[in-house]
């Protein structure tokens, strides 16, 4: 199942995600006693996380039950300001009191994070060989040049499909990048497309409205096997698309 919905500003959205991160989050823990996550970085969840840990949603869900993974990561130790375990950490983590053993952070000061990470997600998951783990949830931003976690376009990482997590060649940026692969997000219950801004209106009405073209529109890839896809978006990125009027 996919669906928009548009908010009419950054603060309407968030509590459109919040709502969403805790009706999918309580059902989980209903269903499997837990609800693991895998959380975007970026900018534009951080209002998102502050939301969540705020008091109007900290005691919405069991944040012990809560299992907390990253879609992504920057190649930068976890203090580097770049690094999006440690934003989420900020807005989100640190105010929740979160214990360490709910989350499963890229150890980026590794030499192989990629494939250390593929081991964590494989022994949490219990995974057997060939098996992608299927998350819960799965929190996506969007570039404005269409990339989605970091699986940028014309990368080497958009046609992985063996591999759970990867480090990802990325020319445009003058670095690797950590990030899961297409097979896990497209593997997970629930995906959700947090867009906020007008710099994305363009980018966002080739990704839903135009020619198939995912080596150049990445986010066009994500295409939930059996699951839910949600495009969480406000009035100015939503502003060129066709029928914009929700
Ligand atoms: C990252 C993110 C990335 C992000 C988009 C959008 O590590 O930066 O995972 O995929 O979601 O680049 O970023 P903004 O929210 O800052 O526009």
């Amino acid at each position: 199942m996919s669906e928009i919905k548009i908010a009419q500003n950054l603060s309407e959205l968030n509590i459109l995600a919040a709502e969403k991160f805790v009706s999918i989050g309580n059902r989980a823990i209903k269903t499997n006693g837990r609800f693991t996550i895998a959380l975007a970085g970026g900018s534009t969840p951080k209002s998102l996380y502050q939301l969540l840990a705020s008091d109007a949603y900290k005691n919405r869900i069991d944040w012990t039950r809560v299992f907390f993974f990253f879609s992504d990561e920057r190649n930068v130790l976890p203090n580097d300001e770049e690094n999006n375990l440690r934003m989420v950490t900020e807005n989100l983590l640190k105010n929740l009191q979160i214990e360490e053993e709910n989350i499963s952070r890229w150890q980026t000061e590794l030499k192989d994070a990629a494939e250390n990470y593929e081991k964590t997600i494989r022994e949490f998951f219990e995974l057997s060989e060939g098996e992608f783990p299927r998350f819960d949830l799965i929190l996506l931003g969007m570039g404005d040049d269409g990339h989605t976690a970091s699986l940028f376009p014309f990368t080497k990482a958009l046609t992985e499909t063996s591999r759970i997590a990867v480090e990802n060649r990325v020319e445009k940026l003058d670095t690797n990048r950590l990030t899961l692969t297409f097979r896990v997000i497209n593997n997970a219950s629930n995906i959700i497309f947090l867009i906020s801004g007008a710099a994305k209106a363009e980018v966002l009405r080739e990704v839903l409205e135009g020619k198939s073209r995912g080596e150049k529109l990445p986010s066009q890839n994500v295409k939930p096997i059996n699951g839910n896809l949600f495009w969480l978006i406000d009035a100015d990125s939503a502003r060129f698309l066709s029928n914009a009027s929700d």
